[in-house]
């Protein structure tokens, strides 16, 4: 699995969790049952290829808002579908627009879908992609270069107000205010002149704290790309539509890399699993009782990765996969 391209992490997990329901469960196609696999974040296509090995879905949808995201799953995943007769749909856009995606192609519920949120390691590794204060470049940081403002075009006018309040809402940074004063007195353009900013702004006690493993842009560069890419409401998005699409006895899998993106995500599904019960001292029969659409299965509760895997993939150390089944209609 390991390619130059992204590492997946958690595959074993994302396997065993979604893989059972695949090869059981059908979503609808064009008003005929298909086991349907989509993919709302296909990055480098390794976990859509590990489902297709582990389970033969009869359709796929792999999706991603990233062009160079959508060349490389076609790479990988075009001589495999080919062998097994899967019919592959690559399609280039944020997973916002999912339901829609799904209509047009005639899909109205899957067997499974999975969305691994964040950035890949194509993407910070690329130097003309500007996510990384490793590598000098122009401040771009958008996932889909085909739209919306860079970061370097958002730092050039945004007011130290508002900035502040992205370094704390999507940062977490306690030094918000002194960095935001700092980044708007230079309107840094590229990765490392911005780095070299928020390090000279960060004060000593915050530059303690956070050691010598921790780079002190490491908060500013997420918020910046959190802002720029729009992920929460993405995200927010997603977990609007997702669990509706999902065919009775499907599960919809999401895997997190920070609080940000996690507490969202167990509160949704958390929230879907409630039922409202009926007011107290009501006579109900037990037939009429109200009974959940969705359950957390036990064992995908909250999946982190292994040891063996914190250790040769450290990108995978904060990594979560929440899971999430449709029990009825
Ligand atoms: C961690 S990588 C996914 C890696 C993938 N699971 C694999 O096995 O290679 C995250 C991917 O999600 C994409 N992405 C993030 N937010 C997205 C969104 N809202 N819509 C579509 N794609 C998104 C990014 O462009 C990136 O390619």
């Amino acid at each position: 699995m390991a390619d130059g391209y992204h590492l997946p992490v958690l595959v074993e997990e994302v396997r065993n969790a979604l893989a059972p329901c695949l090869r059981e469960v059908s979503g609808m196609r064009d008003g005929r049952r298909a086991r349907v696999l989509v993919d709302a974040t296909c990055g480098g296509g390794g976990h859509t290829l590990a489902l297709v090995e582990a389970a033969n879905p009869e359709v796929v949808v792999a999706l991603d808002r990233d062009a160079d995201a959508i060349a490389e799953t076609g790479r990988k995943l075009t001589p495999v579908v080919g062998e097994r007769d899967i019919e592959l749909h690559l399609v280039h856009a944020p997973n916002s627009e999912l339901t829609t995606v799904l209509a047009d192609r005639g899909i109205s519920s899957v067997s499974v879908l999975l969305a691994d949120l964040g950035v890949s390691s194509h993407q910070l590794d690329c130097d003309a992609r500007g996510f990384s204060f490793r590598r000098h470049a122009e401040l771009d940081m958008r996932m889909d270069r085909t739209r919306g403002q860079t970061a370097a075009e958002v730092l050039a006018e945004i007011d130290e107000q508002q900035l502040t309040r992205i370094l704390r809402d999507y940062g977490e940074e306690p030094d918000a205010k002194r960095i935001a004063r700092a980044i708007c007195v230079t309107r840094p353009q590229t990765t490392t002149a911005l780095a070299e900013c928020v390090s000279a702004a960060m004060s000593a006690r915050q530059r303690r704290a956070l050691g010598l493993r921790i780079h002190p842009a490491t908060r500013t560069f997420q918020a910046l790309r959190i802002h720029v890419n729009g992920e929460l409401t993405q995200l927010e998005n997603l977990l609007r539509v997702g669990p509706a699409l999902l065919a009775v006895g499907g599960r919809m899998g999401v895997i997190t890399f920070h609080s940000l993106e996690d507490r969202p995500v167990k509160r949704c599904f958390q929230r879907l699993c409630k039922v409202a019960q009926p007011p107290d001292g009501l006579p109900i029969v037990a037939a009429d009782m109200p009974t959940p659409r969705f359950a957390i299965p036990r064992e995908f509760r909250s999946v982190t990765p292994g040891e063996a895997e914190r250790s040769t993939n450290p990108r995978s150390r904060s990594s979560r996969l929440r899971v999430l089944q449709r029990l009825a209609a």
